[in-house]
This record gives C-alpha cells, sequence and structure tokens, in this order.
C-alpha cells in the first residue's frame, strides 16, 4: 500500500517549489523596507483563542477548524488564520507597551476543513503583515501598497483591489439592524435566515443567484458610516489615489471573519475562478478587546501564497526559464576521480558556483545524461588519464565544445567564465 497526501493538500516540488519560496520572497520584500519586523507563532493555540477572535458566527469557526484534545486534555487548534495569534503574542509579550504602531510580518501555513478545490486547499500558505496599535489612514493605505507593490513586482497584471469600509461600533450596529429589517423580508431558506439574526452581514455575500436577485436594494454599509467613519475612509481612498494605486470601491464587500471594522479590501484576480481572491485583510480595532486586551486599533493582511502562484500561472509567468539547477556538472569516471570530483564540488560551491556530480557509479554515458538533465553550463568530466595529468575536461554543453584545463585552476577558470 502506499499512502497518499490528505485530500486538500498537496506537496510543492521541484522546480516549482523554487517559486513557491520566491514568491514567498517578493511578497515581503516590501514590507520587510517598511519596517516590519518578521514574528513566527505556533501552528497550533488554544481553541478558544479562535473562537473569540475569529468569531462563533464564522464558517472558519463552526465548520472549518481543525481542532483536537491534546494528551493533557486541553482543546487544540491548528491555525486557521495567523492574526488572532500575533495579536494574542503582542498582548503576551507586552509589545504594545513599547512604540506603536507593532509592525509585524509572517509567513507560515494555515488549516482549513474547506471543501477542496482549485485554489482552496485544507493546508495553504499565507504571507502576512499586521500593524497593531494604531489608527491612521496613512497605516491602512501604507499596508494595502505594500501588498500592491509585492503583487507588481512578481508581474501580475490582472490583480484588482476591491475596497469598503465595514463602519465601527459607533455606526455599525444601527446599520445591522436597518439590513435586517430588509432581509427579514425577503424569500430565504432556513438556514440564511438564521443567519440573519446571527450575522447579517454575510448574507450580502451568499453568491448564489436566487439570493443575489433578491439583494438589489439592500441598505449598504457605506451608506450608513458615521461622520468618522466616513473620513476615513475617504482618507485612506484619497491616499491609494495619491500612491497610484488603482481601486474599485466594492459596498458589497464582506470579509469571512469577524474582527473587522472600517477598512476592508481583498485583491481579487481575474483568471482564478470561484476562488478568486488572492490576499485580503482590513482593520480590527476591537479584535485586542475580544480576547481579553486593551484597546489596541490595528489594521493588516494576508496573502495567499498558493493562489499568488495560480495567478501568475494564468498570466504565463510561470513558463520555464530554462534556468538550469546547478551550473557546473561532474563526471567521475572511476573511484579515485569520484574522491578528487568530490573534493572539486566542495572548492566550487566555496567559490559561489552551484555545483552537482554524477553519483551512483555512473558510466559516462548515463553521467553525460545526468549533466544534460540538471541544466548545467559546463560538465567537468575527469578520468584516470586526466588524473595522472593533473587535468580535468571541461565541457561546454551549450556548443559541445571540450577543453582539458589544469585541475589546480579549474574553479578560477569556470568562475570566470561564468561571470
Ligand atoms: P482570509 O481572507 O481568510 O484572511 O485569507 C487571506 C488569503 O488567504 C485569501 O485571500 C486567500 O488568498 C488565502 N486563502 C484563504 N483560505 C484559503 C484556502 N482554503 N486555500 C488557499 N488559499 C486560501 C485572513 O486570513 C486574515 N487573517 C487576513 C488579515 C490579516 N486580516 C487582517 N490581518
Amino acid at each position: 500500500m502506499t499512502f497518499q497526501a490528505p485530500k486538500g493538500t498537496f506537496d510543492w516540488l521541484p522546480p516549482r517549489s523554487e517559486r513557491v519560496l520566491a514568491v514567498r520572497e517578493a511578497l515581503v520584500q516590501p514590507v520587510r523596507q517598511a519596517g516590519y519586523g518578521y514574528i513566527e507563532t505556533p501552528t497550533f493555540e488554544d481553541t478558544e483563542l479562535f473562537k473569540r477572535g475569529v468569531g462563533e458566527s464564522t464558517d472558519v469557526v463552526t465548520k472549518e477548524m481543525y481542532t483536537f484534545l491534546d494528551k493533557g486534555g486541553r482543546s487544540i487548534t491548528l491555525r486557521p488564520e495567523g492574526t488572532a495569534p500575533v495579536v494574542r503574542a503582542v498582548l503576551q509579550h507586552g509589545l504594545h507597551n513599547g512604540q506603536l504602531p507593532v509592525k509585524l510580518w509572517y509567513s507560515g501555513s494555515q488549516f482549513r476543513y474547506e471543501r477542496a478545490q482549485k485554489g482552496r486547499y485544507r493546508h495553504f500558505w499565507q504571507v502576512g503583515a499586521e500593524a497593531l496599535g494604531a489608527e491612521d489612514p496613512a497605516l491602512d493605505a501604507e499596508l494595502i501598497l505594500l501588498a500592491w507593490q509585492g503583487y507588481q513586482s512578481l508581474g501580475l497584471r490582472r490583480v484588482e483591489l476591491l475596497i469598503n469600509s465595514l463602519g465601527d461600533r459607533e455606526c455599525r450596529p444601527a446599520y445591522r439592524g436597518t439590513l435586517q429589517e430588509f432581509l427579514r423580508g425577503l424569500d430565504l431558506d432556513e438556514e440564511t435566515r438564521r443567519r440573519i439574526e446571527i450575522n447579517p452581514l454575510r448574507v450580502l455575500d451568499d453568491k448564489r443567484p436566487e439570493v443575489q436577485a433578491q439583494l438589489g436594494d439592500a441598505p449598504l454599509m457605506v451608506d450608513h458610516l458615521c461622520e468618522a467613519c466616513k473620513a476615513y475612509h475617504e482618507e485612506v481612498r484619497s491616499l491609494l489615489a495619491a500612491a497610484g494605486v488603482p481601486y474599485t470601491d466594492e459596498p458589497r464587500l464582506v470579509r469571512g471573519l469577524d474582527y473587522y471594522t472600517r477598512t476592508t479590501f481583498e485583491f481579487v484576480h481575474g483568471g482564478l475562478g470561484s476562488q478568486s481572491a488572492v490576499g485580503g485583510g482590513g482593520r480590527y480595532d476591537g479584535l485586542s478587546e475580544l480576547i481579553g486586551g486593551p484597546s489596541l486599533p490595528s489594521v493588516g493582511w494576508a496573502l495567499g501564497v498558493d493562489r499568488t502562484l495560480l495567478a501568475m500561472e494564468a498570466e504565463g509567468l510561470l513558463d520555464d526559464t530554462g534556468e538550469g539547477r546547478v551550473a557546473v556538472y561532474g563526471v567521475p569516471l572511476g573511484e579515485e576521480a569520484r574522491r578528487r570530483m568530490f573534493l572539486l564540488m566542495a572548492e566550487l560551491r566555496r567559490a559561489g558556483v552551484s555545483a552537482d556530480m554524477a553519483f551512483g557509479g555512473k558510466g559516462l554515458k548515463g553521467a553525460m545524461k545526468g549533466a544534460d538533465r540538471s541544466g548545467a553550463r559546463f560538465a567537468l568530466i575527469l578520468g584516470e588519464r586526466d588524473l595522472a595529468a593533473r587535468a580535468v575536461q571541461l565541457k561546454d554543453l551549450t556548443t559541445a565544445e571540450q577543453t582539458e584545463v589544469p585541475l589546480a585552476q579549474v574553479v578560477e577558470i569556470v568562475k570566470g567564465k561564468l561571470s
């Protein structure tokens, strides 16, 4: 019997796996440049953290969490998202008692028991950034701009930014009531009716056509914002415009996690089908209090690495560049040659040249096949006669031209040819 990766999960394998690393790196680069520091939190947390932080009425908490009792009888949950853990860590270590905002970034896998399909996995990777302890539209705009720059640096041209404001504790309750009143008058199924009472904003996000058809006249949060929220939202939008970040107002944008207030946004990509969000985030001014901390108005986002790769694929940005795995490939012929080649490889790598060699005692033909497959520019062929002459055959694999060079100088020669 052989095993398969669990449903909804997959393995990243070379050479594609290298692109994953590069994508993470590119998404993180702008954030680092803006003074965000790296944070790593555990892969699992106390279940209660997510229940309170993400919200009891969300799909994430009610249906999608990987929760289990550990051997000490504690309820543990594999993290479905990174924001609640980051806030937990900031509070635990008192980072909010220092300079504000506390700016942090992270990169890690998340776990959600979702219906698996293309772009929607049970184990997926996010890069995230959070700025805690400041209420300033420039901070919201900064974060959005940094994500935008990350996508741009990857060459993505079809990422679209949708933004909205979800109001705050001043204006949201009244809007919520108005919306509930409207929704109660519609023809909806039982489950959706229940949702009206628990989390009416999520109904706006219902994708079913029969529901959408009835929502044409639904009251929208943007029309019910208090003066402070309105001014805040205007300022975020105007800063984005000033920074040249194109955006679309999406008054029906409701995010799947309960902690959002004011600014919310999503980055969507047209080439992904139904799972179009490559990233998303917003302000969460009340989250710290929800998990027992002081008031700590904050904003952040998480970008989906897996979906960003799918988006790049859709834009033809992952087509093989033909770049090799290593620059040099060693072909030792015989025992003695293998020993010498082993050391030569180490010398090359020390000199900054990537190098691999044939292992497993392959003959010339098999080893040369390995050289071709490696994508190396040069093969170094070392036989008994070469050893006696203290030389090695340097073969340019693009031209098939072969020259003999002294073993003592080969590192320098190869380095010169590669530069
Ligand atoms: P989220 O919208 O749930 O937000 O997830 C952010 C991104 O993670 C999504 O836009 C998507 O690209 C990716 N993602 C989510 N679920 C899956 C999945 N099942 N499979 C593949 N990719 C997925 C959050 O997680 C918030 N913590 C973001 C945030 C940070 N808000 C404030 N700070």
